[in-house]
C-alpha cells in the first residue's frame, strides 16, 4: 500500500532510523491533496522525550516548502494529545482550529472526538 501510493504520489512514507545504528523508530507520512500535504506520525515508546519527532518533522516541512507547488503542510492531533501537539508548535506550525468530532482513536474512546488542526503555509 505505501509503495503504490509512493508510486502514484498520493502518500509518501518514511521510516525513522537512529544514524548512528540504523535502529528503526518510527515512521512519518506525507498525505498528498494538490497543493497541501497532511502528515501523521509515530515514533515506537523507547524513543520518546528525545527531541527525534522535532527534528523528523521539522526536515520534512522544511523540505516540502521549498518545493514550488506545495503551500501548505498541517496535521491533526486529539485535543489531549499533548505531545503531539508540542511538537507541531515546536516545529511552527500554527493551532487553527478545533475539529469536532473529527476522528475515532479507539486507545481513548470508541467515539469520535475533537482534534486540534495545525498548519505552516508559504
Ligand atoms: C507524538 C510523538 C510522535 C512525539 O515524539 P517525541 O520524539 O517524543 O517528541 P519530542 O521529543 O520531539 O518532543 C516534543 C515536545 O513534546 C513534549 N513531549 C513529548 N512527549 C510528551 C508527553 N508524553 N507529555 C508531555 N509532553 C511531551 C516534549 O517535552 C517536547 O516539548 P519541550 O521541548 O517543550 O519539552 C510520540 O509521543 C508518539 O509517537 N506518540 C504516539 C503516536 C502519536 O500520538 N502520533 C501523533 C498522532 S497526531
Amino acid at each position: 500500500m505505501c509503495q503504490l501510493a509512493w508510486d502514484t504520489g498520493k502518500a509518501f512514507h518514511w521510516v525513522i532510523e537512529r544514524a548512528e545504528d540504523k535502529q528503526l523508530m518510527g515512521m512519518i507520512i506525507a498525505r498528498v491533496n494538490a497543493e497541501k500535504w497532511e502528515l501523521g506520525y509515530v515514533l515506537a515508546r523507547a524513543y520518546w522525550r528525545r527531541g527525534y519527532m522535532t527534528e523528523a518533522v521539522k526536515g520534512i516541512i522544511a523540505w516540502a516548502l521549498k518545493q514550488k507547488d506545495i503551500h501548505r503542510v498541517w496535521a491533526v492531533c486529539d485535543v489531549d494529545n499533548i505531545a503531539s501537539a508540542r511538537v507541531m508548535e515546536k516545529v511552527g506550525m500554527q493551532r487553527e482550529g478545533i475539529l469536532k468530532r473529527w476522528s475515532v482513536h479507539p486507545n481513548i474512546s470508541a467515539e469520535p472526538r475533537d482534534s486540534y488542526c495545525y498548519a505552516i503555509t508559504k
